[in-house]
């Protein structure tokens, strides 16, 4: 476990209650009163301490993914890339050697609903892992799920809005989640996935993940490859219906932090290997999709999975809090030899996470054991809320905080080797992409489905549009059409189902209510 530092504690503190500032309680039973019936006074110390510290133990939950359960483990590298030596593509050390082992620590979660929300929703399931190298953390923040709902940044709030609870109601509502789709074509390929059984997951540890948005990897000359990562369980993958998922929910809705947790204990260590997908640098125009859209995948044909290592989890957190609900996780913590490509969602989120988690957790949010690198930190940054200790290394004049310096302050790195540095030319624009091919990998999606997914899917689109206004339905059913005829096809002979099941539903309980009155009238 991670052990918090704690400051000017004596060699063999003892197990007497005390406050925060080492005053031993001796009644914790009872506040300080005039007369045992009271009232109480403000000079409660002790009390007030206690109290108020309770009043804040919340901190604000994530905007998103607020539900999770995270573990422990190790990644090891496999030292090549396919066939290949790794360090043809990329000089990130934590890959070079085979066997090298970096710990890890990975949060799962769900997206849409709050902290305590039951883990057998359908949503796409979150798969956060930090690598503590010798280089600094890299994040790879992912989903279960290896697309995504848009691909400009701009829009991620308006999406999660309608994924939300109503303003109004504090509901979820499939009217507005599908008012939003309808109107966001490039949402059709996720939303095929999310609908079928692959948007319930049985668990955590039989899912895989993926880093969805597309990164650069940078070797020893500085030369830049696009890669996309993804995780492949060795536990298999399995997901729910909605009706098991039902059933789950019913006596349990923490069932997949539960199984993570009880895996590790029976110590059964769940493993999954990191598979990178690797395409040259630059626009491809041969494709018929664009490299850097995240609703697309690369076809596996043309871009093998290639293996680089694998990971194991084999140790839970030994405080919730302090492990999983601070770890702060951003995708713009990467590690020499990893790069951003262009993919302008990933430069939107790579602004958001941080952000965020300077009001969420604070801003000395990285001083924190588990969000602070293993490798030597050493800044001139200084202050601010809660801050813990002073970044200085031994030998550092203390009183230099600021760079450059000749007084013994801090020193830039060396530089390790050349920096990839793209060509980027252009005119500032607000545009979409031009290859944007909304449908043909959605359709694909759906013929790929074995038959009973592809009959959950439409169960489950039909359940949550069926409430949804008709412009909405029929906006649903031209796009599903556009994805593939028979899609479309089945959904609105689905919908139109359960709108006439509903209205024989309906038909009857009338006539069952006439039925009664007339047998409750006297002749
Ligand atoms: C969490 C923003 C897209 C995966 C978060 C959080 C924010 C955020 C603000 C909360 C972080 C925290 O409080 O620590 C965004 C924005 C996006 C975006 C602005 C698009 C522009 C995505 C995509 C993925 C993803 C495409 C999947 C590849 C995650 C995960 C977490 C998360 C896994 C939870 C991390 C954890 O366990 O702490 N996102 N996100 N997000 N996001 Fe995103």
């Amino acid at each position: 476990m991670i052990e918090p530092k704690k400051t000017n504690q004596p060699e063999a503190p003892d197990a007497t209650l005390t406050t925060r500032q080492g005053h031993p309680v001796s009644n914790n039973q009872n506040l300080r009163t005039v007369g045992s019936r009271g009232p109480a006074t403000l000079e409660n110390y002790q009390f007030l301490e206690k109290i108020s510290h309770f009043d804040r133990e919340r901190v604000p939950e994530r905007v998103v993914h607020a539900r999770g359960a995270g573990a422990h483990g190790v990644f090891e590298a496999y030292g090549t890339v396919g066939d290949e030596p790794i360090s043809k593509y990329t000089r990130a050390k934590l890959f070079q050697e085979k066997g090298k082992e970096t710990p890890v620590f990975v949060r799962f979660s769900t997206v849409g609903h709050g902290g305590h929300s039951p883990e057998t929703l359908r949503d796409p399931r979150g798969f956060a892992t930090k690598f503590y190298t010798e280089d600094g953390n890299w994040d790879l923040v992912g989903n279960n799920l290896k697309v995504f709902f848009i691909r400009d940044a701009v829009k991620f709030p308006d999406l999660i809005h309608s994924q939300k609870p109503d303003p109004i109601t504090n509901r979820q509502s499939g009217e507005r989640i599908f008012d939003f789709i309808c109107n966001t074509p490039e949402a059709m390929h996720m939303v095929t996935f999310l609908f079928s059984p692959w948007g319930i997951p049985a668990n955590y540890r039989q899912m895989q993940g993926s880093g969805v948005n597309t990164y650069k990897w940078v070797n020893e000359k500085g030369e830049g490859v696009l890669v996309k990562y993804h995780w492949e369980p060795l536990q298999g993958v399995r997901n729910l219906t909605q009706a098991e998922a039902e059933q789950i929910q019913a006596k349990n809705f923490n069932h997949a932090t539960q199984d993570l947790y009880e895996a590790i204990e029976r110590g059964e260590y769940p493993q999954w290997e990191l598979c990178v997908q690797i395409m040259e640098d630059g626009e491809h125009p041969e494709l018929d999709f664009d490299p850097l859209d995240d609703t697309k995948l690369w076809p596996e044909d043309q871009f093998p999975f290639l293996k680089v290592g694998k990971m194991t989890l084999n140790r839970n957190p030994e405080n919730y809090f302090a492990e999983v609900e601070q770890a702060a996780f951003g995708t713009g913590v990467l590690v020499d030899g990893l790069d951003f490509s262009d993919d302008k969602m990933l430069q939107g989120r790579t602004f958001s996470y941080s952000d965020t988690q300077r009001y969420r957790v604070g801003s000395n949010y990285l001083q924190l054991p588990i969000n602070s690198p293993r490798a030597s930190v050493a800044t001139n940054q200084r202050d601010g809320q809660m801050a813990y200790h002073v970044d200085t290394v031994p030998g550092q004049n203390p009183h230099v905080n600021y760079e450059p310096s000749s007084l013994n302050g801090l020193k830039e790195a060396p530089r390790r080797a050349p920096d990839h540095t793209p060509h980027v030319e252009g005119k500032l624009v607000r545009e979409p992409i031009e290859r944007t091919n909304d449908f043909k990998q959605a359709g694909e999606r759906y013929r790929m489905f074995e038959d009973w997914e592809r009959d959950e899917l439409i169960r489950n689109l039909v359940s949550n549009l069926a409430d949804a206004a008709q412009t909405i339905q029929d906006k649903m059913i031209e796009l599903c059409g556009k994805c593939n005829a028979e899609y479309g096809r089945r959904l609105a002979e689905g919908l139109e189902q359960h709108r006439q099941g509903r209205e024989a539903q309906q038909q009857a309980a009338v006539k069952q209510a006439e039925e009664k009155s007339r047998e409750a009238q006297p002749y």
